[in-house]
């Protein structure tokens, strides 16, 4: 049976290609997408849900856009890693795809509470959204299946030494869903730097011949420029999609059970994970925290899902 699971995300290179597994993968059903402030203002993480929506065909999945801040500190985006647009490369066409008129909060809630079973949640951006539906809406918990989220790290941060972006970005919030107590799997830096894009599966994206797959070619070749120019990489992270793979298949991403703290105080530490995988602080375990990734059936899933849109779109 299909795993029913919201998406809260910030496209986003990454996160339009975490739609996209989300919407192609048979093991998924995806009920709706959600956005946040985060890699842009939200205006523009909005406007690309949409885009990445209209040319992978993906017309039967609500929209709803979200807060436009972090709870407490002001608004940083990333416009160094994706563009002033949020997702520069590709020229996209005016989107078809319209957002629905509810918070993504209200949207959430209404979902969750309203469907069959318990929801996976699979937040790829700031944590704002969720920490904001788990405070207003505390009968939520009920309805939610696990979290399982991008962000954070076992070691260092990619927008401080020591902070992850997604963190890094709205520290309290991220210390509101780490200690909600809900099932909760933290798919960090450690394990979405081993999802890199080589230049082969850029190959079969190109050879799968279709405008989706081109499209997905050239989201990877700006990102993998950004990468380049900022931290060296040969070739691009694809970090959100690494938490839908968890859920499409957990031996995809291996974890580890482990307590994990977000530091909120730290001078120099702010937005850290703190994640105690050897139990050095005696601390309840709170997280499954992933350390592998199976690369090929990572990339063979993801690039099976490019496929199967692109076919349906011709
Ligand atoms: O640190 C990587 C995370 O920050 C990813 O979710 C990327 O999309 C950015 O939001
Ligand atoms: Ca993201």
């Amino acid at each position: 049976m299909p795993v029913p699971i919201i998406i809260d995300c910030d496209p986003g290179h990454d996160d339009a290609v975490a739609i996209l597994l989300a919407a192609g993968d048979p093991a998924i059903d995806l009920l709706a997408i959600t956005t946040v402030a985060g890699n842009q203002v939200l205006e523009k993480t909005t406007l690309n849900a949409r885009r990445i929506c209209t040319v992978a065909g993906i017309t039967d999945v609500p929209i709803a856009a979200g807060c436009a801040r972090p709870l407490v500190q002001p608004l940083i985006v990333a416009d160094d890693v994706h563009g002033a647009s949020g997702m520069d490369g590709p020229r996209f066409g005016e989107p078809t795809v319209e957002i629905v008129p509810e918070h993504a909060v209200d949207l959430m809630h209404r979902l969750l509470t309203g469907h069959p079973e318990p929801v996976t949640l699979v937040p790829t951006a700031p944590l704002t959204n969720i920490a904001l539906l788990l405070t207003r809406h505390p009968d939520v918990a009920e309805h939610i299946r696990e979290i399982v989220l991008m962000g954070g790290s076992t070691e260092r941060g990619n927008r401080t030494p020591a902070a992850e972006f997604n963190i890094y970005a709205d520290p309290e919030a991220a210390d509101i869903v780490f200690r909600s107590g809900l099932p909760l799997t933290m798919c960090g830096l450690n394990v979405t730097h081993q999802a890199l894009a080589t230049p082969d599966v850029l190959a079969r994206l190109d050879g799968l011949d279709t405008e989706l797959g081109r499209i997905c070619a050239e989201l990877m070749t700006f990102f993998a420029s950004t990468y380049r120019r900022l931290w060296g990489f040969e070739a691009p992270p694809l970090h959100d999609p690494v938490a839908v793979a968890r859920v499409i298949d957990p031996e995809i991403v291996h974890c580890a059970d482990a307590s994990v703290a977000v530091e909120l105080h730290g001078t120099h530490t702010r937005g850290a994970t703190v994640v105690d995988l050897h139990q050095y602080l005696d601390r309840p375990v709170n997280a499954r925290v992933a350390v592998a990734l199976d690369r090929k059936k990572f990339w063979d899933r993801v690039i099976g899902a490019v496929d199967t849109l692109g076919r349906s779109r011709g």
